[in-house]
């Protein structure tokens, strides 16, 4: 049995403590007793601190949305692993497709960045998906394969089992155009697969897939329903308190 989780990527919203506090203590007071959902917040650096320390006691737990595969130096801009984990930070993401699209981050320095956190024992969620004219040429699992296989390049079975993967097909992020549970079911079957095949079916039924791409209330439940569907990573719906919270209820609800 696979614990769903569910990641809030704030993206570059809510950087100010103001607007991070308001949104928080809301969705704190709302999570009152103990889910069996896993939660991460992963809120601008400039907040990391202010949203640690007000979620320390309770089961909400904190990430990054990116980091340098470099522990220190000379890398002007870029933010260290070590201090990320230095500051509460269980968890970073990696590889998300605006990192690929806009900053040109390649499989290659997200396998490197993922070495390094898992190196540093920062539990990494690594995104994967296809732009839409792959899909609409048929390619979409042709572009997963090839992200699977250079981004997991060389990882162990111990790594990948550390590893959590965010399908998120690129059309459906921020376009409000959710894929529907059929389709987001297929892939993420298909990526099981492919780590049945680099690894065993051990590893394969262990490792947690969740979902992105315009995930909402509404369409929630019937994704999370789907057997390997394990959660999500809300961008949008993730910036208020009571949004998150029913995404968070419906990760819950399949577990009944
Ligand atoms: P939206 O939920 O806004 O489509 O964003 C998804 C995403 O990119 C999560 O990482």
């Amino acid at each position: 049995m696979r614990k769903p989780v569910i990641g809030a990527n704030w993206k570059m919203n809510r950087g100010t403590p103001k607007e991070a506090l308001e949104m928080i203590q809301d969705f704190k007071s709302n999570i009152k007793k103990t889910t069996s959902v896993d939660i991460i917040i992963f809120p601008p650096y400039t907040v990391l601190n202010t949203i640690f320390n007000t979620v320390k006691k309770t089961q909400i737990k904190v990430g990054a949305q990116n980091m340098y595969f470099e522990e220190k130096g000379a890398f002007t801009g870029e933010i260290s692993p070590i201090f990320l984990k230095n500051i509460g930070c269980e968890y970073v993401i990696l590889g998300h497709s605006e990192r690929r699209d806009i900053f040109q981050e390649t499989d290659e320095i997200i396998n490197k960045k993922l070495k390094k956190a898992l190196f540093i024992s920062l539990n990494p969620i690594v995104c994967i998906g296809e732009h839409l004219e792959k899909r609409e040429a048929g390619k979409t699992k042709e572009i997963i394969l090839n992200q699977f296989m250079n981004t997991f390049k060389d990882l162990t079975k111990e790594e990948i089992r550390k590893t959590i993967i965010a399908y998120e097909p690129i059309w459906a992020i921020g376009t409000g155009k959710t894929a529907t549970p059929e389709q987001a079911e297929e892939i993420h079957h298909y990526i099981r697969e492919l780590l049945e095949n680099n690894y065993d079916r051990d590893t394969a039924q262990s490792v947690r897939i969740q979902y992105g791409g315009s995930i909402k209330p509404n369409n929630a439940e019937d994704l999370f329903r789907k057997e390997n569907i394990d959660g999500g990573l809300v961008g949008g719906a993730s910036l208020q308190a009571e949004s998150l919270f029913e995404i968070v209820k419906a990760a819950q609800a399949t577990l009944k």
